[in-house]
């Protein structure tokens, strides 16, 4: 099985923004670690970082065809991006949207999720295990 783990504007500065919502470790760290999980139970991981939108819907397009699932944190563009939604639409993977932080106990604009209801679940508020929470429920659903 071949996920592809999608970090949308200002994650790549994990570990240097705002580290008592977001922690202190780096992006490079939480790659690291879903590597890490990945590999002990078997699922190939490829990561795409981007602060463009249409960057990160490029890269969907591009790889849809030849990946099982997708996690994807679309970072603010959760809150408004109907592009990114009609592309994980589109595409038609099943798709685990991630949150760091508990976006329904911050500001009233994070509440809204634009794209959560075209992926198969969402997950927030867990820090990086999260990601390795999506990763094994799209495990779970391909077994
Ligand atoms: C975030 C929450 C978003 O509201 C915010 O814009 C982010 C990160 C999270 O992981 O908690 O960039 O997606």
């Amino acid at each position: 099985m071949r996920i592809l783990i999608v970090n949308g504007p200002n994650l790549n500065m994990l570990g240097i923004r705002e580290p008592d919502v977001y922690g202190k470790q780096s992006y490079r760290d939480l790659k690291n670690e879903i590597r890490r999980h990945a590999k002990a139970i078997g699922v190939a991981v490829a990561f795409f970082q981007s602060n463009h939108e249409g960057a990160l819907i490029d890269c969907i397009q591009r790889r849809y065809r030849r990946i099982d699932g997708i996690v994807i944190n679309p970072g603010a563009l959760t809150h408004y991006s109907y592009a990114l939604r009609d592309c994980i639409k589109a595409v038609g993977l099943p798709t685990v949207e991630v949150h760091l932080s508990d976006i329904g106990a911050r500001e009233p604009f994070r509440k809204q999720s634009v794209t959560a209801d075209v992926c198969v679940k969402q997950i927030c508020g867990k820090g990086f295990a999260g990601y390795l929470e999506a990763v094994d429920e799209l495990k779970k659903g391909k077994a």
